[in-house]
């Protein structure tokens, strides 16, 4: 065991193909190598509108299963929901009072999902990275599986857990590392190379979703956004979609870019996606047939949360105790 892993997704609804490669499939490997706890984070979820319960319920049930039909096994791993264990929010408030507000200032998602109206921006929104630390080190997790986009909420964690160690002289915290693995750590949208795959786009034919049918995934490939140039080149400041499509591919493939650029380097863009089209759907309907087959018994997610809520909390409470007496908190 090379130490423990813990790492989440948000329950916002649209899970889709950056998630899968950037992150979820990642997961599935290191659990062979890592104590694994794998979160489904529904208190991060309503710190941005839309707010509907019933969609968040759902949502949460489809992103566990998700994890599942991905191959995460949920007796080797701890598989559960954030708000079921206390521990998150408890220690966010600790970490609230170790967190500058000049290191929140600097976090590029609040400002992207802030967008013009700081002002009316939610304060969870604003401490959002906080409570991520706490997920992380109420586990005093050592690596963190995550895509690109996620670093920069890393470092600060990081920064976190250091200045508690520094301010009450202990060694209580690890630094978590994070684990930004493969080739697609930053998958981009079909419509736009320069844009992030996201689950907040507007436009469904930006994103190829985890739940998509393979009519809809071949159609959604076909016609991604490409280039008039002849053939495959790895040149992603000038030819982003080129780049986007060869990155996906290679993901998929499990090959090395190089590989993937020699075999299509005289291909038309209809033939090479049409090959991806047919890739993608290999890979991906499977998942989306399982996580069909497990929603259709929600009664089975909901008892396979409880049992990792019941190890998450073990865990994270003896954590936590430790951490209240370590800031001087009197024993109950
Ligand atoms: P979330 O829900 O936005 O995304 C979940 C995971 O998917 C990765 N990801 C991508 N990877 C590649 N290309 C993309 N286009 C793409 N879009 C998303 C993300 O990097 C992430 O790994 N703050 C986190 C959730 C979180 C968390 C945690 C993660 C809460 N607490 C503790 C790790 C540890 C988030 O919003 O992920």
């Amino acid at each position: 065991m090379g130490g423990r892993i813990f790492s989440g997704v948000q329950p916002t609804g649209n899970l889709h193909l950056g998630n899968y490669l950037g992150a979820i499939r990642n997961w599935v490997a290191l659990q062979e190598q890592y104590e694994s706890i794998f979160c489904v984070v529904d208190m991060h979820a309503i710190t941005m509108p839309p707010w509907e319960p019933e969609a968040l319920r759902a949502h949460t049930r489809e992103v566990t299963a998700a994890y599942i039909a991905a191959g995460i096994d949920p007796q080797r791993c701890v598989i559960f929901v954030q708000s079921h264990v206390a521990a998150h929010a408890q220690l966010a408030w600790v970490f609230n009072c170790v967190a500058a507000i000049g290191w929140l200032n600097r976090m590029t998602q609040f400002k992207d999902k802030a967008g013009k109206d700081r002002e009316g921006a939610m304060a969870g929104l604003y401490v959002y990275p906080v409570l991520m630390a706490a997920d992380v080190l109420a586990y005093r997790a050592t690596h963190v599986p995550v895509g690109e986009d996620q670093k920069q909420h890393l470092e600060l964690m990081r920064d976190i857990a250091g200045a508690f160690n520094r301010r009450y002289d202990v060694d209580f915290f690890p630094l978590p590392e994070p684990l930004i693995l493969g080739t697609a750590t930053r998958v981009m949208s079909l419509r736009d190379g320069r844009a992030k795959m996201s689950k907040s786009d507007p436009s469904d034919n930006s994103r190829i979703n985890l739940t998509d049918d393979a009519d809809t995934i071949a159609r959604k490939v076909r016609r991604a956004k490409s280039d008039s140039e002849m053939g495959l080149s790895w040149e992603p400041e000038r030819r982003p979609e080129a780049a986007n499509l060869l990155n996906i591919y290679a993901a998929l493939a499990e090959e090395p870019r190089e590989a993937v650029v020699e075999r299509f380097a005289a291909s038309s863009f209809a033939d090479f996606k049409g090959t991806l089209a047919d890739l993608a759907v290999a890979r991906l309907a499977p998942i989306a047939g399982e996580m069909r087959r497990l929603l259709a018994d929600p009664g089975h997610i909901d008892a396979i949360l409880r049992a990792g809520a019941e190890r998450a909390e073990a865990i994270a409470s003896d954590n936590l105790a430790q951490v209240y007496d370590i800031v001087g908190f009197l024993r109950r």
